[in-house]
């Protein structure tokens, strides 16, 4: 399918504005989070507008229409990854509060002293941090797998790495900072054979192509909603139906008991037991709405458009003097990372933004990244289906006048 990406931009009115008289918008920060089309607006107004209630609670119509459109987002969400039921599927605020789930229900119960968790150099800190959390109670540890200079993992040393007291491979699929994609089915593989489950961080790859967990072999897969065109607020963990069933639940409340007496409690079956209280009910319909409005154009259209628009990029930005631009690995896509000598990430992007074009500055959350980089922050372009070419080679002149008016 030809993908029209001035067709695609009529959808998203922000685009539309002028950041001063004359001065388009150049939105370049998509990793951090995608604007919203129309479809995904309306099907949030539509549901507060005619279908609004609590769900799973009210016997009541507006109750059961609800409920119908935050479960048939499940079935939505399922269908998306390619999961085997929609009971796989748990409803979270984002991607950082699913990694924060599996650390904490799985990890509470699986990870006792003197065990490690695998993680990578390149991950962004929701799945770094909450990793840390856990272990600093259980005295395990999180050990890091090396990246090579252009962002790629060493899959001998990651392999090296694994042994009997790795008791989780935690790994991104698309670095946030770098654009860096890992070979996930083949971490798994390595992973699997050695009887270490892994849970994949999505965030960034979901939004870049098709996602299949049965194709990746995973056991954990989260992203969230916002990056892929679809609301705040929500976000979906993935996980084999039969580990969340074996996982207790992480936070009490409404909807995610069995049976409640003064003395006892019994749980729900998954997913009800990992959704206490009121969930992101209106959030679920803008989900949907974003997944169809991906799929209309098809995940592997937007994937050529995004590689595309990161090839142009670098090779844009290779041609400014003082630019050292970061990664690099062989099928990046999507972001580009960058410095200019001499000049602070922050003061660069403020420039850009009197330009008009929108860019994040700063580690990323990412720490661990910059360090291995070098560099405190760097400066980051990530680009959304709506972008174009035209707006790669705005953001080339506006890096070109920061490098004027700073050096
Ligand atoms: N994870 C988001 C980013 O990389 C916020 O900018």
């Amino acid at each position: 399918m030809v993908f029209d990406v001035m067709k695609a931009r009529q959808d998203f009115p922000i685009l539309a504005r002028e950041m001063a008289p004359g001065v388009p918008l150049v939105y370049l920060d998509s990793a951090a989070s995608a604007q919203k089309p129309r479809v995904v607006m309306d099907a949030m107004v539509s549901m507060m507008t005619h279908s609004y209630a609590n769900v799973h609670r009210g016997i009541h119509r507006l109750g059961d229409e609800a409920t119908d459109i935050y479960e048939g987002a499940r079935s939505r969400a399922a269908r998306f990854i390619g999961a085997q039921a929609a009971e796989e599927i748990v409803f979270v605020r984002g991607a950082t509060e699913g990694i924060n789930l599996v650390a904490q229900a799985w990890g509470r119960t699986h990870v006792g002293p003197g065990d490690e968790i695998l993680v990578s150099e390149i991950e962004h800190h929701a799945n770094l941090v909450p990793w840390r959390m856990l272990v600093q109670e259980k005295g395990a540890t999180v050990r890091m797998a090396p990246v090579r200079d252009d962002g790629s993992l060493d899959m001998m040393v990651l392999a090296g790495m694994m042994n009997a007291r790795t008791k989780m491979l935690a790994i991104t699929a698309m670095s946030n900072v770098l654009g860096v994609i890992n070979p996930v089915r083949e971490i798994v593989a390595l992973a699997h054979a050695r009887g270490i489950p892994v849970l994949v961080d999505a965030c960034q790859a979901a939004v870049h192509g098709q996602t299949d967990v049965q194709a990746l072999g995973c056991d954990f897969l989260v992203f969230s909603a916002h990056k892929l065109y679809g609301p705040t607020g929500i976000g979906v963990l993935w996980g084999r139906k039969e580990i969340l069933d074996s996982m207790p639940p992480w936070q009490g409340g409404g909807h995610m008991i069995d049976r409640v007496t003064p003395e006892t409690i019994t749980y729900a079956g998954v997913p009800a037991r990992f959704e206490a209280g009121t969930m992101p009910i209106v959030e679920s319909a803008g989900l949907v709405a974003a997944l169809d409005y991906l799929d209309g154009f098809g995940m592997d259209a937007i994937a050529a458009h995004d590689r595309m628009l990161h090839d142009a990029a670098r090779e844009r930005l290779a041609r400014i003097p003082g630019l050292r631009l970061m990664g690099g690995a062989p099928g990046s896509s999507n972001i580009v990372s960058f410095t200019l000598d001499g000049a602070q990430a922050y003061d660069v992007a403020s420039i850009a933004d009197k330009c008009g074009v929108a860019l994040r500055a700063g580690h990323h959350c990412a720490q661990p990244l910059m360090r291995r980089l070098g560099v405190d922050a760097t400066v980051r372009a990530s680009f959304g289906l709506y972008n174009t070419l035209e707006e790669v080679e705005q953001l080339g002149r506006a890096i070109e006048k920061a490098r004027e008016m700073l050096s």
